[in-house]
């Protein structure tokens, strides 16, 4: 059979893609997990509306955007899928926690990765988050039967026994000290990227070394996991801090990556401009290096946010293609095009592109 989910790489020719919706978001619950993690600037805002809607107008907003992203990837050949709405708003239990509702299906790289012809449901650390790939399931299912391999990682118990209930703050310059303890194998599948034979991932506040293991040995030998080393003191996600555009081409951003991994030697680096979003800009859960959250469709081609001026100047600096896309309403949400979508299908075969 012909697998309808094969990627290797970030950048190989995109055929099909998950595109994430964001009705229903809803607000978290405040806990050590968001206290991690979270823009200190929100935290009065989790703790006074968690397990509330995320204001309509602004919801509303990124619904736009996120359908002229569909539309846009469309019109460049792509084939795009949607999961399907959820339930967010009524409370979740389970016997060792309770929420008073989930979160949002915006973000489908968090949740699944693939790998090859294979598709895994990440074990992911947050509790609203529990039953989010439920979201995904008739599309799961669907490349199920037409030949993909389809796994679910562990389903963590996410007991308090897996966050670290002393943790403090390390400031914006200070060491990480994960929120999360070694207790059972976590990870989101944003903690990751490809390249190849090569996949390269952190620890973070939601992955931690016991969920690296586990993919490492489920992957086995035809891949080398690779753990970056990320200066980032709340690192949640990977594809703000380092992200392969091309084969031989980074983009990093250099505030987090001081030192480029020596697998990427002989690529050529290209640092992440300053961020343009405006400060006054809501931001609920991410930082302003979300502009370097950008989708390559090939080897040209890259989705960017349509108000980003310097980045779509560095990208036609470095010879690539932008596609410019406005996003900034879905931006408030935690994430840009790479967060907001999940490679199903890439052209391309299996490679060696590292040192
Ligand atoms: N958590 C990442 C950041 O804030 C996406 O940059």
């Amino acid at each position: 059979m012909n697998s309808p989910v094969r990627a290797y790489t970030e950048w190989d020719l995109l055929e099909e893609v998950i595109v994430g919706i964001i009705d229903d978001a809803m607000v978290p619950e405040w806990h050590v997990s968001l206290a991690a993690t979270m823009p200190t600037a929100q935290h009065a805002f989790y703790k006074r509306e968690g397990g509330k809607p995320f204001p309509a107008d602004q919801v509303a907003k990124a619904r736009a955007e996120l359908e002229g992203l569909v539309k846009l990837l469309e019109a460049e050949g792509v084939k795009v899928r949607r999961p399907d709405r959820q339930p967010f708003a009524k409370p979740i239990a389970t016997p060792h926690f309770t929420q008073p509702a989930g979160l949002y299906a915006a973000m489908p790289r968090d949740v699944l990765l693939v790998v090859g012809e294979e598709i895994i449901e990440s074990p992911m650390a947050w509790r609203s988050r529990y039953f989010e790939p439920l979201a995904y399931r008739r599309l799961l299912k669907e490349y199920f039967h037409g030949g993909a391999t389809w796994t679910a990682a562990p389903k963590p118990e996410l007991s308090d026994a897996l966050y670290d209930r002393d943790w403090q703050d390390p400031g914006d310059d200070g060491e990480f000290r994960s929120v999360i303890t070694e207790y059972e194998p976590t990870f989101d599948a944003a903690d990751f990227f490809r390249c190849g034979r090569d996949i390269f991932g952190q620890r973070s506040n939601v992955t931690n070394a016991f969920g690296i293991e586990w993919l490492r040995r489920h992957l086995g030998s035809e891949y080398r996991l690779h753990v970056v080393d990320v200066a980032d003191s709340h690192p949640m996600h990977i594809d703000a801090s380092l992200l392969p555009l091309a084969p031989g081409k980074l983009l990093v951003n250099r505030e987090r990556v001081p030192v480029i991994p020596k697998q990427f030697k002989g690529w050529d680096v290209f640092t992440t401009p300053e961020p343009a979003i405006p400060l006054s800009h809501p931001l609920y859960m991410t930082s302003r290096w979300i502009n370097m959250n950008v989708l390559s469709l090939d080897e040209k081609r890259v989705v960017v946010e349509a108000g980003d001026e310097p980045m779509i100047r560095a990208l036609k600096s470095w010879g690539f293609t932008p596609l410019p896309c406005p996003f900034r309403w879905f931006n408030s949400f935690g994430g840009s095009f790479h967060c907001a979508t999940a490679d199903v299908r890439r052209r391309g075969e299996l490679k060696s592109y590292c040192a």
